[in-house]
């Protein structure tokens, strides 16, 4: 989808379809209030006659309004102001792209200064719009034989400002709405794959392709005699019992001097999850190929940082590998020799990621991050804790993890702190090696993050636990491309 901005007024420009927001009470805003002069007042008659519902996201069409240039005018209910500006925004806005793809308007177009206020300037609008619209036209239909409805997606969004500073602070959001949102979208399509598609040399693969062609970025991948020779026993150990080779998959990407000290984010790429000989029950196991929505993260804030060419310094570390059930897989009980030299008893297969994670935890250490934070569809716990609206968020640094909360804050990404006291740590006691790999079912999320805390003593570190958020199930089964928002957010604030 083509994101253009430029200058205009409400009357005069062409497109499809208008967008023009009402705040609760009937409250024009300034493209309404025009369009409504323009019609002697048909929108106030539709208003208070109640043709548009009270309800944040209601939308109405109105078609040939008169005195006004535009083929359609839809109008859509913003949300109480009292809440996140920016949440408000993004949810009104994706109302209102999401009614346009039942229509025959193929082009849009919203005046971004109808979506500004409190805390929230042209250029943030204009980023959540652009982020929004990519979002809402995003499909997934690679593997589907019939092209899907031709009135379906958007295919240009126009966002208008009355001035030329209007229009310099918009396309300066736009362009980072739409790195963001390309990312965003990149994560969803890698987890969306199915694994018999998405395998470890696929990502790797797909890593090789963002190379091409950019100068910032270098890609290194390293396959199992490297991951022997590094003594990663534990990541190893995970991949024993597939068929598929394991790679870690390495991305630097250099937007700065090579003195300023990079930010690593851990992907974790599991991209099928049996649980192994600890094996899952059959119930929604297919949805375990989102066990590499972690990685799919990292893939997209390396694209979003491309696309931006943010002036920071990132690297993108991913251990991928398949967890299945086979005679080389390995057994309750068995004890492996992680690459710190710690040796683990995997009393659980199914308690995979921590295993894979923690070689490419200490694997990170060569690069003297300012921070690593890795992000993981760790734990069925999370989910239990804080459903699809949170990433849990455990940390070794107070300000870091303070950062990453107002990050999820300020992009509508959000993450919500769990404690890593020493007193969780006693759960990992192995009577055979330095520890287990798991920690009993009581606070399954917090034992996990205690043991990959294990591995990241010698840097700041923070861990998102993103079972709950990386995908939806059900009727809107999909990759949701979190958390590519907060990260991004993170990465450009800090
Ligand atoms: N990938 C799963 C976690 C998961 C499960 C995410 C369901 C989303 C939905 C992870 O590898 C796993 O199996 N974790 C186990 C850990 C347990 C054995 C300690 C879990 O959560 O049950
Ligand atoms: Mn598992
Ligand atoms: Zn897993």
């Amino acid at each position: 989808m083509e994101i253009l901005v430029k200058q205009a007024a409400a009357t005069t420009l062409r497109c499809g379809c208008l967008i023009a927001p009402a705040g609760p009470g009937n409250k024009l805003r300034a493209t309404a209030a025009t369009l409504d002069e323009a019609s002697k007042g048909r929108l106030t008659r539709l208003l208070k006659r109640g043709d548009l519902g009270a309800s944040a996201g209601s939308t109405l069409m109105v078609p040939d309004l008169a005195g006004v240039q535009a083929q359609r005018v839809l109008l859509v209910r913003t949300g109480n102001a009292g809440q996140q500006p920016g949440a408000v925004l993004r949810k009104a806005a994706s109302a209102a792209i999401r009614q346009l793809a039942g229509t025959g308007a193929r082009d849009a177009a919203m005046f971004v200064d109808d979506w500004t206020g409190k805390g929230l300037d042209t250029q943030a609008a204009a980023r959540i719009l652009s982020e929004a619209a990519l979002a809402q036209s995003y499909r997934f239909d690679e593997f589907k034989s019939e092209e899907g409805d031709a009135r379906g997606a958007l295919r240009k969004l126009t966002l208008a400002a009355s001035d030329r500073q209007g229009t310099k602070a918009a396309t300066a959001g736009a362009k980072t709405g739409r790195a963001i949102g390309l990312g965003v979208n990149l994560a969803r399509d890698l987890g969306n794959r199915p694994a018999n598609v998405c395998t470890p040399s696929y990502l790797a693969e797909q890593a090789r392709n963002l190379k091409r062609g950019q100068r910032k970025l270098s890609v290194a991948v390293l396959d199992e005699k490297k991951m022997r020779d590094l003594g990663m026993g534990s990541l190893l150990s995970v991949a024993s019992g597939s068929r598929q080779p394991p790679r870690l998959i390495v991305l630097e990407y250099r937007g700065a001097s090579a003195k300023s000290k990079p930010i690593v984010l851990v992907g974790k790429g599991v991209t099928f999850d049996t649980g192994g000989i600890s094996i899952k029950p059959a119930a929604a196991m297919d949805e375990m190929k989102f066990d590499m929505c972690g990685a799919a993260s990292v893939f997209g804030c390396i694209k979003a940082c491309l696309e931006l060419g943010l002036e920071r310094n990132v690297v993108g570390l991913v251990p991928a590998t398949e967890n299945m059930p086979d005679g080389q897989a390995t057994r309750p009980g068995d004890i492996v020799k992680s690459m710190s030299g710690q040796t683990i008893e995997i009393l659980n297969t199914d308690a995979e990621g921590r295993l894979i994670l923690c070689d490419a935890l200490t694997y990170a250490e060569r690069f003297e991050p300012e921070a690593v934070i890795d992000i993981a569809t760790l734990t069925g716990a999370c989910v239990i804790a804080l459903g699809e609206h949170a990433a849990g968020l455990m940390s070794n640094d107070d300000r870091l993890a303070d950062d990453l909360l107002a990050a999820g804050q300020e992009s509508d990404d959000r993450c919500w702190r769990l404690p890593l006291w020493d007193d969780y740590q006693e759960a990992l006691k192995s009577n055979f090696a330095d520890m287990a790999n798991v920690g009993g079912r009581a606070a399954g999320t917090i034992t996990a993050a205690c043991f990959l805390s294990r591995f990241t003593g010698k840097y700041r570190w923070a861990h998102l636990d993103i079972a709950g958020t990386a995908w939806l199930g059900g009727k809107n089964k999909g990759a949701t491309g979190r958390p590519v928002r907060l990260l991004m957010q993170y990465l450009l604030a800090h």
